[in-house]
């Protein structure tokens, strides 16, 4: 008998401790340091003295013949049906369509995926490829966000303090700032720093002014880190100096733009390629 209660206490004790073992961990881990909120979601006004963005009625007006070389070719309509059948794992699907619409003269296809273009993979928003005006993520992507703090915890390591000026856009804050330009400076020259509505990459939540807008930043050596070192975390110094003609903008050196991978393409040890001569596209009205 003695025995036998024996056998049952420890049989107890062995139950207990297998089950607390085998308590799940709870899944607090792989949080991601976001950039606080007033770097992030907010919709940042440039400071009306510095050399930033306006707004336009007329925003939109050009981005029709500007995409007429954009002839549509082919129609794809099966967009992300990648269900990974090996693994087992459900993929969502989505009800987009993704449609070519041509080629660049790089000979990459253009896609239309919910009226947004995409060559390589890479969102394109310049004055030749318009984003829709319901074309809203409301805030900088997730994308953008964890590559940024990436890189500003490693400049900071080197002693470079990296911060957001102006994250995401909307259309209508992008359509009233490129007209508040063109009150102060006219059309012409407001063309030439400011994207008109539809056209910033501020509303695609992929790029953002970072420390100051100022055409000295570039000479400061948060500026010279930034220029020199943001590839490695895929961002691009979107509007390099010099090269007006080809991405239709001035020199911007607190401009950023994150595409990932591709970066690193595009450094060529700092003399900057722009996208636009990467992809083969145009910027124009
Ligand atoms: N300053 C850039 C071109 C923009 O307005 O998006
Ligand atoms: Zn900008």
């Amino acid at each position: 008998m003695k025995k036998l209660s024996l056998i049952i206490s420890l049989s107890l004790i062995i139950s207990l401790v297998f089950v607390t073992g085998c308590d799940k961990k709870t899944a607090s881990e792989n949080k991601v340091d976001e950039p606080n909120t007033s770097e992030n979601n907010k919709e940042v006004d440039t400071d009306s003295s510095s050399n930033e963005e306006s707004s336009s009625s007329d925003s939109n007006s050009n981005s029709s013949s500007s995409n007429n070389s954009k002839s549509e070719i082919k129609d794809n309509s099966s967009t992300s049906s990648t269900s990974n059948k090996q693994t087992n794992m459900s993929t969502k699907t989505s009800s987009s369509t993704k449609t070519i619409v041509g080629k660049t003269t790089k000979q990459y296809n253009i896609e239309k995926v919910n009226g947004v273009y995409y060559i390589k993979g890479i969102l394109i928003a310049n004055k030749s490829y318009a984003l829709p005006s319901s074309y809203a993520p409301g805030g900088l992507k997730s994308e953008f966000t964890i590559a940024y703090n990436e890189m500003k915890k490693a400049a900071l390591k080197e002693g470079i303090s990296l911060s957001i000026v102006s994250g995401y856009r909307s259309y209508n804050t992008q359509a009233t700032l490129y007209n508040n330009y063109v009150k102060r400076d006219g059309k012409k020259e407001a063309d030439t720093y400011s994207a008109r509505a539809g056209h910033s990459e501020h509303q695609s939540g992929l790029a953002a002014d970072l420390n100051k807008i100022s055409d000295s930043f570039g000479e400061t050596k948060e500026g010279k880190w930034l220029a020199n070192n943001c590839y490695k975390y895929g961002f691009i110094l979107r509007y390099p100096k010099g090269k007006q003609s080809i991405t239709g903008y001035v020199y911007e050196p607190w401009h950023f733009r994150f595409i990932g991978d591709e970066a690193k393409n595009l450094y060529n040890n700092g003399n900057w390629i722009t996208l636009e001569e990467y992809l083969g596209i145009d910027s124009k009205y």
